[in-house]
């Protein structure tokens, strides 16, 4: 490590003085390397193994990874969906003395894929509006704690299965600002805007590289994103008045917000003069709702959508056991022991890393559903596994059709040309990418063989 070299960072693992910062990050050899898929950017970015994990490094300045690693710290201590910062290294320079950039460290979003790695020629058109969907999500969640991003798009943003939709997670902070007193509807209006911009172009060069249907709409799919965000909001945080005879409308829109996925924190209520009329607004939402249950009854940290489903499942199992008067508590203990549990366990070993434990149920439960209707009777959880363990998750079909496609550019998109050289010179390509890719939830086969490297 240079003697000018400073790590800043909430712990630092020891792991880090090891990795080669007086080489520039293009140079970073391949065993240090993750090959796992990366949007595009302006800067420099690889995913780099560490003490069994991955984290993700990008060359900038120093001033600008100071700045984006203090936003992510907020974003993360108040709850946003975002990647989590790790550290931020300054003063480098290579062994002729040569100064090199600063660089951010974030932690790798394990199962996250961005949007280009979600588009392949097998990809239902549907898939834009999904992702559409997610960004819209975490575009509100960001607007209600203060967050302005300044430059919302699909690059910058990252993808994780739920239940067969996406959940968003921010990945680029660096032109964001925090307003704890909260935005302006002119800054917000600013951030819908330019979302709706970035949007219609990023999907217009998907179609540009026949990665995306001719047919598809994109200025209709731009305006999704300006409605979605603006129906959400308005659930969110409008006023609604009504009779004070209708009072049951209060618990309406509280339930309303909880199938959202949102918590009510704070609701003002107030009458008018006469007392006939009652105005109510939420004043502090909190996202998370399923999740929080979830996480609460179960330990396991689950995105929102599939929390909903383990606890409809959960309920439908406490109706069964006939246990419904029992606290929700006691059941939930033993469908993680009955149901849940032995669900995974039936998954071997080399498939379970291929998706999310709770995505892996969600499928099953879908699966078990399909198989029931086809062989017109109730199957069981057990049947049902089996069934998709043999004939579903081997061939997990975005992910391999992604794979598979063999196109140049997306592949450019995703490994650099001289890395891509690089994995394929070494020896311990395979073994390095099954991990990496495993674990990310992809087919190594169709890697290797749908990879075109430099000069094909
Ligand atoms: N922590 C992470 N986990 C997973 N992927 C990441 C992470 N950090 C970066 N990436 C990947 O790297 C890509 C580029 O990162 P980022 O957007 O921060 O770079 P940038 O150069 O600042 O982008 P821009 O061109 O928008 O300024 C992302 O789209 C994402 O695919
Ligand atoms: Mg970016």
């Amino acid at each position: 490590m240079p003697q000018s070299m400073k790590i800043t960072a909430a712990t630092i693992d020891p792991a880090l003085l090891d990795l080669p910062w007086e080489l520039p990050l293009e140079n970073w050899p391949a065993d240090v390397l993750a090959a796992l898929p990366r949007g595009l950017s302006r800067h420099i970015v690889r995913f780099v193994n560490l003490s069994e994990r991955v984290i993700a490094v990008k060359e900038i300045g120093e001033s600008v990874a100071y700045r984006e690693y203090e936003l992510l710290r907020d974003l993360v201590r108040l709850g946003a969906p975002c990647v989590t910062p790790t550290a931020v290294i300054t003063g480098r320079s290579d062994l002729q003395g040569e100064e090199l950039n600063s660089i951010l460290v974030t932690e790798h979003l394990s199962y996250s894929l961005p949007y280009r790695a979600l588009f392949s020629q097998y990809m239902r058109p549907e898939t834009a509006t999904r992702l559409i969907d997610a960004l819209a999500v975490l575009l509100v969640r960001l607007h209600l704690i203060g967050f302005y991003w300044g430059d919302v798009s699909l690059s910058n943003t990252l993808f994780r299965r739920d239940a067969g939709a996406f959940a968003a997670y921010l990945v680029d902070a660096e032109t964001g600002e925090l307003h704890i007193e909260g935005l302006t509807d002119g800054k917000r209006e600013y951030d819908i805007d330019l979302a709706r911009t970035n949007i219609i172009g990023e999907l217009m060069d998907l179609q540009a590289g026949a990665l995306l249907e001719s047919t598809v709409d994109t200025i209709e799919i731009g305006d999704r994103i300006v409605n979605r965000y603006n129906e959400l909001w308005d659930v969110l945080t409008a006023e609604e008045s009504f009779s004070v005879d209708e009072r049951w409308r209060v618990a309406h829109r509280i339930k309303q917000l909880n199938e959202l996925g949102f918590d009510v924190g704070e609701l003002t209520m107030a009458t008018d003069a006469a007392g006939t009329r009652m105005v109510i607004q939420p004043k502090v939402v909190d996202a998370g709702h399923y999740h929080r249950q979830i996480m609460r009854l179960t330990g396991l940290d689950v995105e929102e959508r599939q929390g909903q489903r383990m606890l409809n499942d959960l309920e439908s199992y406490r109706t069964l056991m006939g246990r419904k008067n029992d606290p929700i508590e006691q059941v939930a203990h033993a469908w993680m022991a009955d149901v849940f549990e032995p669900t995974l366990d039936a998954v071997p070993i080399e498939l379970r890393r291929k998706l999310e434990p709770a995505e892996i149920f969600h499928e099953v439960l879908e699966h078990r559903w399909y198989m029931s209707e086809r062989m017109g009777y109730d199957v069981t959880m057990e049947e049902a596994v089996k069934d998709y363990v043999d004939t579903v998750l081997p061939h997990h079909w975005d992910e391999q059709s992604y794979l598979s496609l063999g196109d140049t550019q997306e592949m450019d998109a995703i490994f650099s040309d001289d890395e891509a050289e690089v994995l394929e010179d070494d020896p311990d390509f395979a073994a390095l990418d099954e991990e990496s890719l495993n674990q990310f939830g992809l087919n190594p086969m169709g890697f290797t063989a749908g990879m075109k490297f430099k000069g094909e």
